[in-house]
């Protein structure tokens, strides 16, 4: 029997591996981050068609500048290229491109052509991209935190008020748009680690979770498929348990026929 793929409505990737690709073929690093890019634009393409609201790819942390210079130099190079020659078909493929991190530390130029692109992409419907730049989660909960902080010293809050909700709200991926953004259902790390490095933390806690070895420039539309079948494959239980959930899912599901019925 072919089950049904249950699409999540957001996915987050660590795109890890591309350094070793790149060594596997005799390469420069480089090489890798290159066709690292090429993977990105072809998962942007199958998110949009499978019908992803939001896809979060983490391209540069906030522990990465301690690579060496030329690397960095080289990733920022390519950043600003991918963003020059990709910014009109994501307009055209009606995908809302905006970056989230600490982006104080780059350079103007840089800074200039992200909100470029964050315009001239605004007023797309479709699939939501979100590129975590000079991202981590542990910045971005301490500026949500400090956020807070500074409404509580003008009087606008109190620290009784401060509560989950609040400290979401006051994410940097959260305030990407007056609606927010859902939490990450599923979380893919592809090259072969373990961990999660730092990325989404708050917005993750109960994202799933799928590590695969094959290396970012090689996770192509046939991996991602894999990962979402496995992520269909599981229970989401937040806590309740199973029975709980089968039943909370034949309610629905026999109320949605009778509303077809009706
Ligand atoms: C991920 O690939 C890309 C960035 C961190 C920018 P890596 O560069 O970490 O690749 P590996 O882990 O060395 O193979
Ligand atoms: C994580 O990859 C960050 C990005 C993919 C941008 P790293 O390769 O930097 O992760 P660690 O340091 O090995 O955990
Ligand atoms: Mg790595």
């Amino acid at each position: 029997m072919k089950t049904e793929l249950n699409i999540p409505r957001h996915i987050a990737i660590v795109m890890d591996g591309n350094g070793r690709w790149a060594k596997r073929k005799h390469r420069p690093r480089f090489m890798g981050h290159k066709e690292g890019v090429e993977t990105v634009r072809e998962i942007v393409k199958s998110c949009s068609k499978l019908g992803v609201e939001c896809l979060s790819l983490f391209a540069f942390s906030s522990e990465n500048w301690k690579r060496p210079e030329e690397e960095i130099t080289n990733l920022m190079g390519l950043f600003m290229m991918a963003l020059d020659r990709e910014a009109k078909s994501l307009a055209r493929n009606n995908v809302r491109l905006q970056i989230v991190g600490d982006l104080s530390k780059f350079s103007e130029k840089l800074q200039d052509k992200i909100k470029q692109v964050e315009q001239r992409t605004e007023k797309s419907t479709g699939l939501r991209l979100i590129v975590a730049a000079n991202y981590g989660g542990r910045w971005d909960i301490t500026q949500a935190v400090q956020g807070l902080a500074k409404q509580v010293s003008n009087g606008d809050l109190t620290a009784e008020q401060i509560d989950e909700d609040s400290i979401t709200q006051n994410l940097s991926t959260y305030q990407l748009s007056e609606n927010g953004v859902p939490d990450p259902d599923l979380f893919i790390r592809t090259g072969g680690e373990k961990r999660i490095s730092n990325f989404l933390l708050w917005q993750m806690a109960y994202a799933e979770l799928y590590f695969t070895d094959a290396l970012w420039p090689d996770f192509k539309e046939g991996e991602l498929m894999k990962a979402i079948a496995d992520y269909s494959s599981r229970q989401r239980r937040f806590g309740k348990t199973s029975e709980q959930v089968i039943a909370e899912k034949e309610l629905a599901e026999t109320n949605r026929k009778n509303q077809e019925i009706n």
